[in-house]
């Protein structure tokens, strides 16, 4: 990627991410994602349900509405305070859409040839992809970069368009001559967490597109189910090694040690001190004992919040409004700059 300008920005810290609405969430999402947020809710973090991105491939109106509402339950669920973070709904506030297509006449069609999730996501089927799914990282830059963002919390798949949103805000701020105008956002990534992969490939990432429910567990999952996912994924015969280097050629044991780090708070190679020398029939068990335990709380809370559909909508129209109070006047001055109608 491009050489990056060291950032003239000189703005306070904020703290965004979201999550998009398309399909029931899964545990590398609550590992790579939610568990993060809740970490950072003291400094306020922007979290938003990106129903905007959710329709670069066909949804379902009213399946929208629902899956709106379920990311945002599971914001709550995992803890996150409305109080202390800003919930809201993407297309609740309008000048994401209104950005992006500023945006869209700053990004060079190289940069976005190189975005290698387009290309999974469109498959053999390029042709017949919709241009939003294209443009996808652009409004992922605006999403960003409309609340002058500095640090987006995301797990690995992100950092890609993370470096998308640099080059664009980079590219902006150079181009209307306002060094510094847009922060260059930072990736935040590192922990336990950020990339778990499917419990039946090691090499794949856990995802809600997987046809197998039996590759991932779901915050919807209850106890039994996530005991049985877990006693079904995939592993070898031998037992845990000493050290994180005898892991590296055994995927599929090392996603479950990391997947254990991770849920119980520990690095990979403490729990390989605990484990080390003993096999899947002793290790799975202990795991599945941690998940539940672990999960349970937030998988009945989300229970019960779908429920309570009024609480989850008055916390998305709170959320949307406070969102919009920072982002017209950010939205105001980049019309000014553009040279655009002022109304
Ligand atoms: P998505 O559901 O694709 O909108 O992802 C929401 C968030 O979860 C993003 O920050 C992703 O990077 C993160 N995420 C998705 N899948 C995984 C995974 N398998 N491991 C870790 N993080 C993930
Ligand atoms: N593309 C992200 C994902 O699939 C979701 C997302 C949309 C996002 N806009 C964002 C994440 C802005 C961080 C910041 O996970």
């Amino acid at each position: 990627m491009s050489q990056h300008e060291k950032s003239d920005y000189r703005g306070p810290k904020r703290i965004l991410s979201g999550i998009q609405a398309s399909g029931s969430l899964h545990l590398g999402n609550y590992l790579g994602a939610l568990k993060k947020f809740v970490a950072m809710q003291e400094e306020n973090p922007f979290l938003f349900v990106a129903d905007m991105h959710a329709i670069t491939v066909w949804q379902d109106p009213k399946q929208l509405v629902e899956q709106r509402r379920g990311i945002a339950a599971a914001y709550l669920a995992a803890g996150l305070d409305p109080k202390k973070a800003t919930i809201f709904p993407q297309s609740g506030v309008p000048q994401h859409a209104e950005l992006a297509w500023v945006f869209n006449c700053t990004a060079r069609l190289g940069w976005l040839d190189r975005m290698t999730q387009f290309k999974e996501k469109s498959g053999d089927n390029k042709e017949r992809a919709s241009v939003g799914l294209y443009t996808y990282p652009v409004l992922q830059a605006a999403d960003i970069l409309l609340y002058k963002a500095t640090d987006v919390p995301v797990g690995e798949d992100q950092k890609q368009h993370l470096e998308l949103s640099r080059d664009i805000a980079d590219r902006f701020n150079r181009d209307y001559d306002a060094p510094g105008f847009f922060p260059l956002p930072e990736p935040l990534i590192q922990g336990p967490g950020a990339r778990i992969m499917s419990l039946k490939d090691g090499s794949k990432k856990m995802s809600k597109s997987d046809p197998s429910d039996l590759s991932r567990i779901n915050l919807t999952d209850d106890a039994d189910a996530i005991a049985r996912k877990i006693k079904k994924a995939k592993t070898d015969p031998e037992p845990l090694p000493d050290t994180l280097e005898e892991l590296k050629a055994r995927p599929e044991a090392k996603n479950l040690v990391s997947i254990f780090a991770a849920l119980s708070g520990r690095s990979d190679e403490a729990v390989l001190a605990e484990y080390a020398g003993q096999g899947f029939g002793a290790f799975k068990p202990a795991l599945a004992e941690v998940a539940v335990e672990h999960l349970a709380p937030v998988t009945a809370e989300l229970r019960r919040l779908l429920t309570e559909t009024g609480e989850i909508d008055r916390v998305l129209t709170d959320g949307a409004e406070r969102a919009r109070a920072v982002a017209e006047p950010v939205m105001d001055e980049v019309r000014a700059m553009v040279g655009f109608w002022k109304g």
